[in-house]
């Protein structure tokens, strides 16, 4: 069922689907909630999923103010649960999704039952990634949002991957053609201002996932394993031949974790 409702300025849509225990499922970058449909598919017979659009991305409006932050996405969340009558969850974020969990479990840390970063981190940008977010963002004002996402999404699939299935890599760049520039640069802004959060995984109380692609040049296994071991209980996953993208690379393995990940929560 799709739903809406009003978060500062803008219209924010997502669907609920599926009876039982609330998991969120926060789409990353460039994405709507359309990039967890292999996932939804399979975990909709187990627990209710709720499914947000981000403010700019898929049927949700931006937010029009200045300087929106990480934190701001994390409020629009508790909004949207709050709407729900939503007390504890399991949130997964995907990338700049896992961004908005771990400030999510920073600020509102008793609504959840546990949390997982699906090819994320709690480093923040590097000045070499800020540098490289400021490029991207000159290369939108420039020559627009297609040809950004034409030269920066093939780099998030696993060189495997990109050989059998290009179609699939195009389809999402076509899709990706209903972003605005101002949407955008908003998330990379965003993004390269976010603080590190290690400290909200040493302090968590709850379980945490993480989900790791071995071929991730954008969530390094690497910076990964620097912080796999500091919540009390972590639940790991390696999943080989994947990079960025298990939703769509690997989903029956990616299902299987998740699945696994939200039982043993319950
Ligand atoms: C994403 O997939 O959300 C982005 O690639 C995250 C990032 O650029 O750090």
């Amino acid at each position: 069922m799709e739903k809406k409702i009003q978060f500062q300025d803008a219209e924010i849509l997502y669907e609920v689907v599926g009876n039982g225990q609330p998991v969120v499922l926060l789409h990353g970058f460039a994405e709507d909630n359309n990039i967890w449909h292999e996932q939804t598919h399979f975990l909709q017979d187990y627990c209710r999923l709720i499914l947000p659009d981000l403010p700019g991305s898929g049927k949700s409006s931006m937010l029009q103010k200045d300087n929106v932050t990480i934190e701001d996405y994390a409020a629009c969340l508790n909004a949207l649960l709050t709407n729900e009558g939503i007390d504890k969850c399991v949130l997964l974020g995907h990338s700049m999704g896992g961004y908005i969990t771990l400030a999510f479990a920073e600020m509102f840390p008793d609504k959840l039952q546990a949390f997982g970063l699906v090819h994320s981190s709690a480093f923040a940008d590097n000045e070499e990634k800020k540098g490289v977010r400021k490029k991207g963002i000159t290369m939108m004002e420039e020559h627009g949002v297609y040809f950004f996402l034409k030269n920066t999404t093939p780099n998030s699939f696993s060189e495997n991957y990109k050989k059998n299935n290009q179609e699939r890599i195009s389809e999402l760049i076509e899709q990706g053609k209903d972003f605005s520039k101002e949407t955008l640069i908003q998330y990379y802004t965003a993004m390269m201002n976010r603080p590190d959060r290690t400290a909200v995984l040493e302090k968590s109380e709850v379980p945490v996932l993480f989900v790791i692609g071995s071929e991730d040049a954008i969530a390094p296994l690497d910076d990964l394993l620097k912080q796999v071991h500091l919540p009390q209980t972590s639940h790991i996953h390696i999943i080989e031949d994947a990079a960025h993208m298990s939703m769509q690379e690997k989903p029956d393995e990616l299902n299987n974790y998740l699945l696994e990940f939200i039982s043993n929560t319950a």
